[in-house]
């Protein structure tokens, strides 16, 4: 199977689809707020830390376990595990991590792919109407737009790596940074736009305290793509001759720079509108701020600049987060596809289909779980409060798994794979590494204090979220 295993043709085609899969919702509108709530430029600099000293280490060792297997997570953890039970259920937690974080996903991106639609309709009025956002999540018209989305997804993915991730991530990526720079321009020249940049940049080190701490690891590792198995089955279509260090850090940084300028964006444009804001009444939901308060900022906005021109602004806005969203769907739903046509020796086609049956299913079930079937919306209840199964499935597998599974791929580079192979993999393709002050300093972190910090998160996230304990 490895012999006709798909590669992608270059490291270009690479970054930019694990950027593709890095830059996404929570960039856009997640990071900035969070950044402007939690002391602004002291937030950016512990995320840039926790970027480069914790992240990072933790990216190169799934990408080098990916191209050193050549498998997607389940049968790359089992092969080098040596078929070990303890290393096959890391590859399934790294399996089945993806597909429901796929799902989750996948309902916000149905939500935009809907207000895209909308506001291009030229219906920017009606979705800055006040209970637009309740009446829409609760009406059957969505599975139109669940339709769309699982076209496009499965048109890409039907392509296969290069035909399909690589080609549409060299399109949508420098079409995304085009809009990001378009809007932000935009946003600049707004009166009052500077205020926001103020909130977003000057430091604030006495906002700073344990949870801000955890709030911005856990922001930097999700918006890196870590823990869901995304770039060990990238790794994996990676050529021996690839530089997987170059290009890891290539991502890194460009995720970064993408959260940042979104910042440029987005807290100059509430400034503008609302002069009066306080950083600490913004939510802290990315939901809520997308579908919710942006479309009244730009429907305020056309007071000075015109219906038309607000509505065109919407639309890109809406179209930026959709183009981010799909190319995060597409790296994470390849996970599970690609894991399905191994393991059971079938077609991207055939593998694809059961996928699509199987994420449709849920991603109804998630869908339809903010009321319009009650049985859904109050499914638990933990830690004190009645929780849906949309809330269910972010709470167990994006808070708590996700730093799971990096402690996972730590112990196993520490205690089966051995720290020397993971150097003597990232040093094929790039082989300056194995003297390189980095390369000390993974095989250090990643066998002693990352997994410890990760052990931690992980430890607070269940005591937090299920038994409302907080040891942070
Ligand atoms: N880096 C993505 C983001 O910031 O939104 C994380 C991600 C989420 C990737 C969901 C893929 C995905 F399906």
């Amino acid at each position: 199977m490895s012999a006709s295993r798909e590669h992608f043709s270059s490291k270009i085609g690479f970054i930019l689809a694990a950027a593709g899969s890095a830059v996404g919702i929570g960039n856009l509108v997640g990071f900035p707020v969070a950044a402007t709530k939690n002391g602004g430029g002291a937030f950016l600099l512990i995320y840039a830390f926790f970027v480069a000293f914790i992240c990072l280490p933790v990216m190169l060792a799934e990408m080098g376990l990916g191209r050193r297997a050549q498998h997607s997570p389940y049968k790359a953890y089992s092969e080098l595990g040596q078929g070990l039970k303890r290393w096959r259920l890391a590859g399934l937690f790294a399996t089945i991590t993806p597909f429901m974080i796929a799902v989750f996903y996948m309902v916000i991106t149905v939500w935009i792919f809907g207000y895209l639609v909308q506001s291009l309709l030229g219906n920017l009025d009606a979705l800055a109407s006040e209970g637009f956002f309740g009446n829409f999540v609760n009406d059957y018209d969505f599975i139109w737009y669940l339709v769309g989305v699982t076209i496009i997804i499965n048109f890409i993915l039907g392509g296969g790596v290069r035909k399909g991730i690589e080609r549409a991530s060299k399109i949508l990526m420098p079409t995304l940074f085009l809009m990001l720079i378009l809007l932000v321009i935009f946003v600049l020249t707004l009166d009052n736009a500077w205020a926001g940049v103020q909130f977003y940049l000057v430091p604030d080190f006495s906002q700073i305290n344990g949870s801000v701490i955890n709030g911005a690891l856990a922001q930097a590792f999700f918006s890196l793509s870590l823990g869901m198995g995304i770039l060990i089955t990238y790794g994996s279509y990676f050529r021996r001759s690839d530089d997987i260090v170059t290009s890891g850090k290539l991502v890194a940084i460009t995720d970064t720079a993408v959260a940042f300028i979104a910042g440029l964006m987005t807290l100059p444009a509430i400034f503008a509108i609302y002069p009066d804001t306080n950083p600490d009444s913004l939510s802290d939901s990315s939901v809520s701020m997308i579908f919710s308060f942006f479309p009244n900022i730009f429907l305020a906005l056309s007071e000075s600049v015109g219906y038309f021109a607000a509505s065109v602004a919407a639309t890109i806005f809406f179209l930026l987060a959709f183009v981010a969203a799909i190319t995060s769907l597409v790296s994470i739903i390849e996970v599970p596809t690609s894991s399905l046509m191994e393991k059971r020796n079938i077609s991207r086609k055939k593998a694809l289909l059961a996928m699509g049956i199987a994420i449709t299913v849920l991603t109804l079930i998630a869908a339809t779980s903010f009321g319009l079937v009650p049985w859904f919306t109050a499914f638990t209840s933990y830690a004190g409060a009645d929780k849906s199964v949309f809330d269910v499935i972010y709470d167990v597998f994006y808070d708590t798994i996700l730093p799971l599974n990096g402690l996972l791929i730590c112990l196993f580079v520490r205690f089966r794979w051995k720290r020397s192979q993971l150097t003597a993999e990232l040093s094929e393709g790039n082989q300056a590494y194995a003297t390189s002050w980095l390369e000390k300093y993974v095989s250090f972190a990643i066998g002693t204090f990352i997994p410890l910090i990760l052990a931690v998160v992980f430890i607070n996230t269940v005591l937090t979220k299920f038994f409302a304990i907080s040891i942070i």
